[in-house]
């Protein structure tokens, strides 16, 4: 499959089960800013909530932090972004259509958009923060930024959150939050947006001892995409070079997929040094030093983080589950998302409107529901045309409610991906798709 295609089944799949929706599509859009529908909201809760469960609840040594979006603008002075956030833009001189200016596109002076030859002037530096007003007067003392990044909060309240839940260094805080970025040319779906979420983790540690923590940072965010079932061939590292090198890192390494559109990053795993905290102490004037109890060393810790894109995770894992194929003679789109991200866990079909076959699909749906089991009832169209509905959107089992119901109490079980059936005790469905929830 040419790679333009799958991203235009993906797009047209996830719009079509209810994923992802262009913004305020009515109106013809918001360039770059997309809505998650009612199965798309579940998947993202669902793996912000595995990522959550790993790096907080899982650990004594991370905390959990949720830090509002509009922060005090010395924060963006303190930590480079004003002055440093930026990227070269260049402006056509006949259709003034904006791009990068380090786009491969570009860099020859034709106008990727009308085709004008020699169409850009020098680049002028752009910065990616959305700036806006706070309180009833637009005045440049009242300009405030929305985030670019959420690490911003975290360093802020570094010693608020060592302080009031005793930690010691090395320890981590993690969150999960919105970022803004006025990205000149976003692009591939939900890849480059202008509005996202980030879920990130900074680790302090002890200088000196932040390359090995590096390491052992780099293994396990890894480790934690393999364990979603992402293709291992799929996934790589990638370091950064010195010109790649943000203004904050000493060491950087990307965890990059390959997507339909080439090798691209979708986590980063950076050692950003005593950076952050020691500017933010000068601009603050507030001393962000770790006293160690044991040895009364004082430091201002390093800092190893872990920064993961979570919508760009969802086009991985999108990407990585979407297959077609053709079974007994059909073809059919399947969505292979592990169960623990599947919007849905279950649907349930009686497999004729009689019988009373609809009564007790209903009751076991509605038990389902009750059991925390996301569910889906379903009595319209062919059985196999149910089934195919649920394997795109990648709901792991279809439950039917056939005549031996009646007979025996058993209703069949269907894996979306092995297509293998089996009769199950109605009473001990929840118990069975339970099992299998927590992962295969
Ligand atoms: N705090 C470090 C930081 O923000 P980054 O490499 O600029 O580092 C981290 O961003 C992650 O955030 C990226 O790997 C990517 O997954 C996600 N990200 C960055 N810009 C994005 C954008 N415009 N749209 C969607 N995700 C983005």
């Amino acid at each position: 499959m040419a790679s333009g295609d799958l991203m235009d089944k993906l797009v047209s799949l996830t719009k079509r089960r209810g994923y992802v929706f262009q913004s305020s599509e009515i109106y013809g859009g918001t360039g770059s800013v997309w809505d998650y529908g009612p199965l798309g909201v579940e998947l993202k809760n669902n793996l912000k909530a595995l990522w959550w469960s790993a790096m907080v609840h899982q650990r004594d040594d991370i905390e959990g932090l949720d830090a509002a979006i509009l922060m005090h603008p010395g924060v963006w002075e303190a930590s480079g972004h004003v002055e440093g956030f930026t990227d070269p833009l260049v402006e056509c001189s006949s259709c003034h259509r904006r791009f990068r200016a380090d786009l491969p596109e570009v860099e020859g002076g034709q106008c990727p958009t009308c085709g004008t030859r020699n169409a850009f002037g020098t680049p002028r530096m752009f910065n990616l923060m959305f700036k806006t007003f706070m309180g009833p007067v637009e005045e440049d003392a009242a300009a405030i930024y929305l985030r670019p990044e959420t690490a911003q909060g975290i360093y802020v309240n570094f010693l608020n959150i060592q302080g009031t839940a005793r930690q010691k260094v090395p320890f981590g805080i993690a969150q999960i939050g919105k970022a803004f970025r006025n990205e000149i040319t976003p692009g591939n779906f939900i890849f480059r947006t202008r509005e996202f979420e980030q879920a990130e983790m900074q680790f302090f540690v002890k200088p000196g001892t932040d390359d090995e923590w590096f390491e052992r940072w780099k293994a396990d965010r890894m480790a934690w995409h393999a364990g979603l079932g992402i293709k291992a061939e799929k996934l790589r590292f990638h370091q950064h070079t010195e010109e790649e090198l943000a203004h904050y890192a000493k060491l950087a390494f990307d965890i990059e997929y390959e997507f339909p559109f080439g090798w691209k990053e979708f986590e980063g795993i950076h050692n950003r040094t005593d950076f952050d905290l020691s500017r933010h102490q000068e601009h603050s004037g507030k001393r962000l030093e770790y006293i160690d109890a044991a040895t009364n060393e004082r430091y201002v810790p390093y800092v190893i983080e872990t920064s993961m894109g979570v919508d760009r995770t969802l086009l991985v894992v999108l990407t990585d589950a979407y297959r077609e194929e053709v079974v007994e003679g059909e073809e059919r789109v399947v969505l292979s998302l592990d169960p623990r991200l599947a919007p849905l866990k279950a649907a349930v079909f009686p497999l004729v409107k009689k019988d009373g076959l609809p009564e007790i699909a209903t009751k076991l749906h509605e038990g389902l529901r009750k059991a925390s089991v996301p569910s889906f009832y379903d009595a319209a169209g062919s059985i196999g045309r149910r089934y195919r509905r649920q394997d795109e959107a990648g709901t792991p089992w279809c439950i039917t409610v056939d005549g031996q119901t009646n007979e025996d109490d058993t209703v069949t079980i269907r894996d979306r991906d092995s297509l293998e059936q089996v009769r199950v005790a109605t009473d001990k469905v929840v118990g069975w798709l339970r099992e299998r929830m927590a992962g295969r």
